[in-house]
């Protein structure tokens, strides 16, 4: 498999204004694959075209080889394509251990009665899945909140939270929308490392993110968006020196810190 993931042509449209247009990306496996762009560029937009969340107006997109253009979020998660999101979706009354445990049940195939029943099925996945919890909860460092309610949590942990419920469905394509928007400097540092563990388990990591450091540091290579278009595309270093994203964040009036 070359590509985990291949957007072609991909347009999305809002009451007749091109928020994506025409877009084409290909992400490999074990990449680190950067968007970038001002505010309002669309790069969320992309991500919701991705995990089904739009049916983009024009392209295609194909998650290993299969065509996944216009499917359903609930299908396009179950074959592997997991993300969090830019304002974080959790159960916030519902314990740390809880709530990766959802995860571990998106890709599960249990069917609504093993769990009444209890069939032998039931208690060997039901084991596999809490086995699966832990070793994320110890992998995060989170395993001390492991009964805690997530809403309790200080923000950076909530952000840990989301990203091992995702691992928990055990994705092949992992996309992050900005997942270091909140954090202070220590807890992006231990973020930055996080996620370059993840990369060594091999999956595809789709990240958008305004912090240029952590870009920098973890990017393989970069698309760089702007009012929908790309501007630019190449690895890190090349990115950042293109004139044409100068201008595009100059001219945006946009804090690249801010958020
Ligand atoms: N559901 C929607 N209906 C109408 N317009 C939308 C919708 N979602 C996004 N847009 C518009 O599409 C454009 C792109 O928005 P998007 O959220 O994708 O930007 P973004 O690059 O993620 O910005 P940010 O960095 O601020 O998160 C914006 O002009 C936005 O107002
Ligand atoms: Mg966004």
């Amino acid at each position: 498999m070359k590509y985990v993931l291949e957007i072609e042509n991909v347009s999305k449209l809002f009451f007749g204004l091109v928020a994506i247009d025409n877009l084409t990306i290909k992400v490999k496996p074990g990449q680190i694959y950067g968007i970038i762009g001002p505010n309002g560029a669309g790069k969320t937009t992309l991500f919701n075209c991705v995990t089904g969340i739009y049916k983009p107006e024009k392209g295609t997109i194909k998650y290993k080889g299969e065509d996944i253009t216009g499917m359903s979020s609930y299908k396009i998660a179950q074959k592997g394509v997991l993300r969090t999101f830019q304002n974080i979706r959790l159960f916030k009354e519902m314990s740390v251990a809880e709530n990766i445990m959802a995860g571990c049940h998106t890709k599960s195939k249990q069917k609504w009665y093993h769990s009444i029943i209890h069939t032998p099925f039931y208690k060997k996945d039901n084991e596999a899945s809490w086995k699966t919890v832990e070793e994320l909860m110890e992998f995060f460092n989170l395993t001390k909140f492991a009964l805690t309610p997530v809403g309790d949590l200080s923000y950076g942990n909530q952000r840990k939270v989301e990203m091992a419920r995702a691992l928990a469905a055990k994705p092949e394509l992992l996309i992050l929308d900005e997942p270091a928007a909140g954090l202070n400097e220590n807890e992006t540092i231990e973020l930055t490392n996080i996620i370059l563990k993840i990369k060594e388990m091999g999956l595809g990591i789709m990240m958008i993110e305004h912090d240029m450091d952590m870009v920098m540091k973890l990017t393989d290579y970069i698309t760089v968006i702007n009012f929908g278009k790309e501007i630019s595309q190449g690895i890190p270093s090349f990115v950042q020196d293109d004139p044409r994203v100068i201008e595009a964040y100059i001219g945006s009036d946009d804090d690249e810190d801010e958020e």
